[in-house]
């Protein structure tokens, strides 16, 4: 699909892949939605992108919460169109062991990837299926792909973030709408481990393996994601190398990223 004219839905773009993605697809014209919640950073990111000739606005929302979701849904029908792609790129939470966590964070870590996805897709679909035109991405974690130890919460909420992406493709089959999963690699430019303070050490050594790329090279192969209507994209190529491991040979890829990872205290 070419992005030139189209209207994309970006969650997330306050920040990293997000919002290096929404300054790309601006750059090639198309005409972007900014989702996130901080409306003063999105402001100012619309404001970049409109002074260097593309279009974008700022909708503040927190998409963790059905009726934020719900209003933006209408007010981005009603003032903009239905959206031609939506990326959900929204994405928080600490990596701990299950015992370490929280009781009340358990929900919050479900919220973002997972829900933010849902809700927004959830809002869009109506109007999308009704054109029978789209795309729509999700920014996934390898963790999806293949578990490591230390981060339960965020695992468990980037498999609900796939298995909506899975399910989501088997459901528009049958029309026009395309899906499609993006993986990525460890980001050397986001915010996330400065959000997230616990997680950045957890990450296993073997994943030094798998060279950092920044937001830009993400958002470059989103882009490129959506040219080619992809259904499942990884960046950089050595994840895929990596993925293709742990499809084959699940034990070894298994021993490689759970001896090298986090490890519980006591028992
Ligand atoms: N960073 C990596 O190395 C990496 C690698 C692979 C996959 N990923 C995945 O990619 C996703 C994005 O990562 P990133 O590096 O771009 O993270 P980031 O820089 O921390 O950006 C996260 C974005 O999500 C927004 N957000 C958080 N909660 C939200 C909510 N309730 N409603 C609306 N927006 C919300 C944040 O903006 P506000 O605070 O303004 O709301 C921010 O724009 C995450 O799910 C992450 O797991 C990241």
């Amino acid at each position: 699909m070419n992005v030139s004219g189209r209207l994309c839905v970006v969650s997330g773009a306050s920040s990293g892949i997000g919002k290096a993605t929404a300054l790309e697809l601006a750059a090639r014209g198309a005409r972007v939605v900014l989702v996130a919640r901080r409306a003063e950073v999105l402001l100012e990111l619309s404001s970049q992108i409109q002074a260097g000739g593309g279009q974008a606005w700022a909708f503040p929302a927190d998409l963790s919460k059905p009726q934020e979701a719900f209003r933006l849904g209408e007010q981005v029908l009603g003032e903009l169109g239905t959206p031609d792609i939506l990326i959900h790129s929204a994405g928080a939470g600490e990596w701990r062991f299950l015992d370490e966590t929280p009781i009340e964070d358990l929900q919050r870590l479900m919220d973002t990837p997972y829900f933010t996805a849902a809700y927004l897709t959830r809002v869009f679909l109506p109007a999308m299926l009704k054109r029978n035109q789209g795309f729509i991405l999700s920014v996934c974690s390898p963790a999806s792909r293949l578990v490591w130890p230390g981060a339960t919460g965020y695992v468990a909420a980037r498999w609900a973030l796939h298995g909506l992406t899975e399910a989501l493709r088997a459901d528009l089959h049958h029309s026009h709408l395309k899906v499609c999963a993006f993986f990525s690699g460890k980001i050397s430019d986001s915010e996330y481990f400065i959000r997230n303070t616990h997680t950045e050490n957890r990450i296993p050594r073997v994943g030094r393996l798998i060279p950092e790329i920044t937001s830009r090279q993400a958002a470059l192969g989103i882009a490129r994601a959506i040219e080619l209507e992809a259904r499942i994209m990884f960046v950089p190529w050595q994840l895929y190398a990596f993925d293709l491991l742990a499809r084959w040979f699940p034990r070894i890829a298994e021993h490689l990223a759970w001896n090298t990872g986090a490890r519980r205290k006591g028992p």
